[in-house]
C-alpha cells in the first residue's frame, strides 16, 4: 500500500501534488494493483492536538496514571500512527511555508510522533531511535525563493529529521525551487520540467 501525504491546500493548482500525481501515474505502471490511500491533510480536518493529549503524550514516562478519558482522546493518535504504519511506502508532497511545513503537516506531526509509539529514546547514548519499521519514502517538495541547502531551509532539514525519528530512514527527495514565475502558462511548463525527475523518481520506488 502506498500512502499520500498531501500538504498543499491547493489541489488541481498545487503544484507539488500535480509532481505528485505524476510521480503515482508513472509509479502505477510497475505497480498497477497496489492500493493507494491519500491523505489529503487540509482536506481531512484533523483533530487539534491539545492539552489533554499533551498530558497523556508524557503519563507513561511519569508513571501516571492515564484516566479512560485520556486514553479516549489519545485514539487521534492510535488510528494516525496505525493508518501509516500500514503503508509499505509514503509520498508525501508539500510546498514550503514560511521557510518551514504548512500548519495542517506540522499538526499530522505532532500527533504521530509520540515516545514510545513512533520513537524511543537511549539514555545512555542521549539520542532517539525509531519504531516504526524502515520504508521507501519519496518527497516532492515545492518552494518559490528559498533553494535546498539554504540556510534558511527548514522544510527539507526538518521533514528529514522528523521522519528518521521515527524510524523512516530510506528519504528520497525531489525539491523544486522558484515555482513563482508569471504567468499560468509559463507556471505550468516550469513545473512540467520536472516530470521527468518525478518519473525517475518513481521507478526507482
Ligand atoms: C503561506 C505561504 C508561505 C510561503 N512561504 C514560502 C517561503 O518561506 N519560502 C519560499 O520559497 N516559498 C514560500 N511560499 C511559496 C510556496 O512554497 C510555493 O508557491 C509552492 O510552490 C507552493 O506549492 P503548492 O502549489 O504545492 O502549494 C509560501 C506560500 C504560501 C502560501
Amino acid at each position: 500500500m502506498l500512502l499520500h501525504i498531501v500538504a498543499s491546500p491547493k489541489g488541481e493548482r498545487s503544484a507539488s501534488r500535480s509532481l505528485a500525481d505524476r510521480f503515482i501515474a508513472t509509479w502505477r505502471e510497475q505497480n498497477p494493483d497496489e492500493e493507494i490511500d491519500t491523505l489529503a491533510l487540509f482536506e481531512e480536518d484533523l483533530p487539534r492536538f491539545e492539552a489533554e493529549h499533551a498530558f497523556r503524550k508524557f503519563a507513561p514516562i511519569f508513571g501516571e496514571e492515564v484516566s479512560s478519558e485520556a486514553e479516549d482522546a489519545w485514539r487521534i493518535v492510535t488510528d494516525a500512527v496505525a493508518r501509516l504504519d500500514r503503508a509499505d511506502r509514503i509520498l508525501l508532497s508539500c510546498p514550503m511555508w514560511n521557510y518551514s511545513i504548512p500548519w495542517a503537516l506540522k499538526l499530522y506531526l505532532d500527533i504521530i510522533v509520540q515516545p514510545r509509539v513512533t520513537f524511543g529514546y537511549k539514555a545512555d547514548e542521549m539520542r532517539h531511535v525509531g519504531l516504526l519499521r524502515n520504508r521507501p519514502m519519496q518527497m516532492i517538495l515545492t518552494r518559490s525563493s528559498t533553494m535546498a541547502g539554504d540556510y534558511v531551509d527548514f522544510q527539507l532539514p526538518y521533514l528529514k529529521h522528523i521522519f528518521e525519528t521515527i524510524g523512516i530512514r530510506d528519504i528520497r527527495a525531489l525539491v523544486v525551487p522558484a515555482t513563482t514565475q508569471p504567468g499560468a502558462e509559463a507556471r505550468e511548463a516550469y513545473v512540467r520540467s520536472f516530470d521527468i525527475q518525478a518519473d525517475d523518481a518513481a521507478r526507482a520506488f
